[in-house]
């Protein structure tokens, strides 16, 4: 559920007119619904009704301090993946207590930074860095509780570029090896034992292997509760959204039904893992990031030029690649739709950027209302990994970002301005 909607010929979000947003603050625009934040929030912290839990967002899918805030005042902790975004959650209210560090890297800088603020948990990818934790905390004399991520070695039917739990992977400890590690990691002075955490993969439309994974990883747990004292098991993030026509039937349509699967909502996903995680008596933590935020946000571009080449039709928009560059990556599909919708000629169509890479595209050979210059489209879906993969490619500006909250609109974050890209920029010394 989201609440982008039209209301008589014009797109709303919430009750805000898309159109009059652009107008005032310009374009590229991202919007963001605070409603469809809270909503999605709810409706995950109501399916797992009657079980010990913390939901701990993936700010990595969108960390504007605003969409951070709404998280700490929905009483959300934080899974954060750098020094940055621990600074970051903290700028933007959140409690450190509340916050697990994932990511491969981490450099001891951040370790002593996160040490420091009172992190609840290190989720740990390698022997090499439970090493280095211990011998950063013994010289701050302090413990650093730790988590291992079990890499359980399933296959979660999505994207190559955002898997993560089989062994071809980067990330986490293979499934046999985690026992072992903990008995060496129990000696270490320096560490506390709190967890053990698992992430399979991003934007997973089953619930399947989700199901899989939790099966192997859960009497891990409990061993590892049993023989260490450990007190969560985190079962990382992942959860889909459906990117395909979701207004096409009115916005109730969000989630995948294919027949014969289960499919992924909150309360599939809740009903199936709930009475896998119950017995365990531990407490459970969740990372989600896109299914919190995803549907939440739109990117509002304007079309530049309708251009006829051969036979192809581009509409040339003002939004490139770097303010939204899922589709140049992953090619990935966002609905695109007119911002004001009323009777147009449909065209087979592709939308493209003005970054000069012909991976600059939104979408190929789609059908599209012909829209003319100056007039708005709206990439929907775009509230996850959108701004927060934004860059300056092209001495592009990054793009302003508006908060909606029923009648009320914030910008959140000014448009950049152009001096600010080559702000910390010198010429070297022997040039004039
Ligand atoms: N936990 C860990 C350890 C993760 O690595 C991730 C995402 C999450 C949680 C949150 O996953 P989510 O619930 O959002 O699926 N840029 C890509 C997605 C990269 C995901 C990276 N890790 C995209 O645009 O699709």
């Amino acid at each position: 559920m989201h609440e982008f909607r039209y209301v008589g010929a014009r797109l709303q979000c919430e009750g805000v007119s898309v159109e009059a947003l652009a107008r005032k603050h310009g374009t590229p625009l991202f919007v963001y619904s605070q409603g469809t934040v809270k909503g999605n929030y709810e409706r995950l912290e109501t399916a797992l009704q009657g079980l010990d839990h913390r939901i701990c967002y993936a700010m990595k899918a969108n960390s504007n301090r605003a969409i951070l805030r709404t998280f700490a005042d929905l009483g959300a902790g934080f899974d954060i993946v750098s020094g940055g975004e621990l600074q970051r959650a903290m700028a933007a209210g959140a409690d450190p207590a509340t916050c697990v560090f994932a990511g491969v890297g981490k450099t001891e800088d951040e370790i002593r930074l996160a040490l420091k603020s009172g992190i609840y948990c290190f989720n740990v990818e390698s022997e090499a860095e439970l090493q280095r934790l211990d011998r950063v905390a013994g010289r701050m004399r302090k413990k650093a509780p730790v988590a291992v991520r079990v890499n359980p070695d399933v296959d979660a039917h999505t994207h190559a570029k955002i898997t993560t739990g089989t062994y071809e992977n980067k990330f986490g400890i293979p499934f046999e090896k985690v026992g072992e590690l903990y008995a060496w990691a129990a000696k270490r002075k320096h560490l506390r034992l709190r967890g053990v955490q698992m992430h399979i993969g991003s934007q997973l439309t089953e619930v399947d292997p989700f199901e899989q994974a939790v099966r192997k990883v859960a009497p891990l747990a409990r061993e590892l509760a049993d023989r260490h004292g450990i007190e969560f098991l985190s079962i990382g993030g992942g959860m889909g959204i459906v990117y395909r026509p979701a207004l096409a039937s009115g916005p109730a349509t969000w989630w995948l039904s294919k027949e014969g699967r289960k499919v992924l909502n909150p309360t599939a996903y809740a009903g199936t893992l709930m009475p896998l995680l119950q017995p365990l008596g531990l407490k459970i933590l969740l990372e989600p990031g896109r299914y919190l935020v995803g549907n939440a946000g739109i990117l509002v571009t304007r079309v530049e030029y309708a251009k006829q080449s051969g036979h192809k039709t581009f509409l040339i928009v003002d939004s490139a690649m770097n303010d939204l560059l899922r589709p140049a990556l992953y090619d990935a599909y966002h609905e695109i739709i007119a911002v004001e919708r009323r009777a147009r000629r449909t065209v087979v169509a592709d939308v493209v950027g003005p970054v000069c890479e012909s991976g600059d595209t939104f979408c190929r050979d789609r059908p599209l209302p012909l829209m003319e210059e100056g007039e708005l489209l709206a990439v929907l879906s775009a509230g996850a990994y959108g701004s927060v993969m934004s860059g300056n490619y092209n001495s592009r500006p990054l793009a302003a970002e508006v908060l909606v909250h029923g009648k009320r609109a914030a910008v959140v974050r000014e448009r950049q301005p152009v001096e600010a890209i080559w702000a910390g920029e010198k010429t070297a010394s022997w040039q004039r």
